[in-house]
């Protein structure tokens, strides 16, 4: 009897996120960051220092865009919510899409669109080559992320190239441990690693546990 409640939520949970409005509504959400940073842009109220809250709240907003991409299979296992699978793709593309913006921001603000400067700093700081590095890797997703694609690819293969999104959160997150580190000042990070831990710990949890699973019973038995 107990386990009728939460089925219930599990239901009424899956029938929003499978409503047809809940991916627009999602989009329009997922641009709320964008709009108020050029709000504050052109209102001019960003402090000080315009140029660094540009720069920092898209890369803030790469960060969690990525955790929440990487938060969809487990919260989709863990809670029977199937009807999150089909935004997953929306997500991954908006941490690109903030990843861009972040680039773009840099490129512009930090460098006046200098390309020979940026092609010389990218190598010169650490940090950010690591970040081009993550940005570099999400391109191939972010371009292989429709239907067509999958088909073209096939599955497997498409499933293959998307794993990279692990390395690209862990290149994100040591961008900005990089940042964080020359200021000494770690308190936001720890909570970003500490969610990006649990997130991969569970995909290992659950590699670990198909794997145990497919080896034939007496070899279970004898390892
Ligand atoms: C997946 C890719 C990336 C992620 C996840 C990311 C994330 C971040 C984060 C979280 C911050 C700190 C924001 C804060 O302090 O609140 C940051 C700062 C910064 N990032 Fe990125 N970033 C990425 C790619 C890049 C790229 C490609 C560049 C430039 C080529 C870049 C240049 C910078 C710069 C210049 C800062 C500010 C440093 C400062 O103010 O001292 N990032 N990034």
């Amino acid at each position: 009897m107990a386990p009728a409640a939460p089925a219930a939520a599990t239901h009424t949970m899956n029938k929003l996120l499978l409503h047809p409005a809940a991916k627009p509504l999602l989009f329009a959400l997922a641009l709320l960051p964008f709009a108020q940073l050029l709000w504050g842009a052109v209102a001019n109220t960003l402090g000080a220092n315009p140029a660094e809250a540009l720069i920092r709240g898209t890369g803030d907003w790469v960060l969690r865009f990525l955790c929440i991409t990487l938060a969809v299979t487990p919260l989709r296992e863990a809670f029977g919510l199937t009807g999150l699978a089909r935004l997953r793709r929306m997500l991954g593309n908006f941490a690109f899409f903030y990843g861009v913006l972040h680039f773009l921001c840099y490129a512009w603000l930090d460098m006046g669109l200098d390309l020979t400067g940026i092609v010389a700093d990218i190598p010169k700081r650490p940090f950010i080559l690591v970040g081009t590095l993550a940005l570099l890797l999400m391109a191939p997703l972010a371009a292989t992320s429709f239907n067509r694609a999958i088909q073209a690819l096939g599955a497997a293969r498409w499933k293959r190239l998307h794993q990279a999104v692990y390395a690209i959160g862990l290149l994100g997150l040591l961008h900005f441990f990089w940042m964080r580190a020359g200021k000494n000042d770690f308190g936001e990070w720890t909570i970003y690693a500490v969610v990006m831990a649990v997130l991969l710990g569970w995909r290992v949890r659950q590699a670990l546990r198909r794997r145990a699973a497919s080896r034939p019973p007496g070899a279970r038995a004898t390892s």
